[in-house]
């Protein structure tokens, strides 16, 4: 069994951003430019936009925070979002989600410019990477597929498993699983909770693709000896011999799935840091203008 080492792919994705940062700096551009809106004090959401900030250092970028309290309004953060979008200053920008009930998710998202969509989150994009067009891919989604690609692990015609139809990482993961490329080329079967049969589709899968947010929900016996295993999932459970109280739980049931598999990524190291990386890919595209002029 290879433990796919997501940190470490991160951190050498990072030092190639960082060494073309400086090159472009050489060069006369100004660094690329993140900003990121954070709404309340969500511990999940703090610690994304923290380690998001703490990714910009590493690799050259300009980072700018803006947060607002729980009660902020809609009409405020939509006019943030205007600012943002005519900024030219700005290459990207990102509003952490979830968002407080009382503001509609979909509403912010379409505000977004699609040009500054570096979270792939845009319709238009959402759109464009459904037809293989360039655009700005899904973080997540992009993420695991560059572990899939820099651990040479085969894909074409594979029977890949996606468990979990988020917009955010469950459609598009499986959209690209299936997409002519490589990574990708692959049979997907998208699996949710109305969904028949799980253990017995699981088992006969050669990658399965866990996004569900339901902790150990992958076990031993819906694995086929020598499946490739991606767990998305971080849910945070009750851990009271850590200084913070809880320690982040995967899909999977690690420690008896991974004797059977070929490959499996950690939680946490695995697919988690990848997810940043590929938004500072995206950034550097926005500052290079790579996908949209
Ligand atoms: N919340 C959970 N994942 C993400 C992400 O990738 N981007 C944003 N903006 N919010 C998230």
């Amino acid at each position: 069994m290879t433990l796919i080492d997501g940190k470490k792919i991160a951190d050498d994705i990072k030092r190639e951003i960082a060494a073309e940062v400086d090159q472009m700096v050489a060069d006369g551009h100004r660094r690329p430019h993140l900003a990121a809106i954070l709404v309340g004090h969500d511990g999940g959401s703090e610690t994304y936009v923290a380690n998001k900030v703490k990714a910009c250092e590493m690799c050259g970028f300009r980072s700018t925070l803006i947060r607002f309290e729980d009660d902020v309004t809609e009409e405020t953060l939509l006019q943030t979002i205007d600012e943002l979008n005519r900024d030219p200053e700005v290459d990207g920008f990102i509003v952490q989600l979830p968002l407080p009930k009382h503001i509609s998710e979909q509403k912010i998202i379409e505000a977004i410019d699609y040009r500054k969509d570096v979270d792939g989150f845009h319709p238009i994009n959402v759109g464009r990477m459904s037809i293989g067009l360039p655009c700005f891919l899904s973080a997540t989604p992009a993420g695991i597929i560059e572990l899939l690609r820099r651990y040479e692990i085969p894909t074409r015609g594979a029977n890949c498993v996606v468990l979990g139809r988020s917009n955010i990482v469950g459609k598009p993961v499986a959209t690209l699983m299936m997409q002519k490329a490589n990574p990708g080329n692959a049979t997907v079967t998208v699996l949710h909770s109305a969904s028949k049969d799980i253990k017995e589709k699981c088992a006969e899968a050669d990658i399965i693709i866990a996004a569900l947010g339901s902790p150990g929900f992958v076990t031993a016996d819906m694995v086929k000896p020598g499946a490739v295993i991606i767990d998305v999932g971080t849910t945070r459970v009750p851990d009271a011999t850590r200084k913070s109280g809880f320690r982040l739980r995967g899909d999977v049931d690690f420690e008896n799935v991974a004797e059977k598999c070929s490959f499996i990524t950690p939680v946490p190291g695995g697919v988690g840091p990848m997810t940043i990386c590929s938004l500072m890919k995206n950034t550097l595209l926005a500052a290079k203008k790579e996908i949209y002029c």
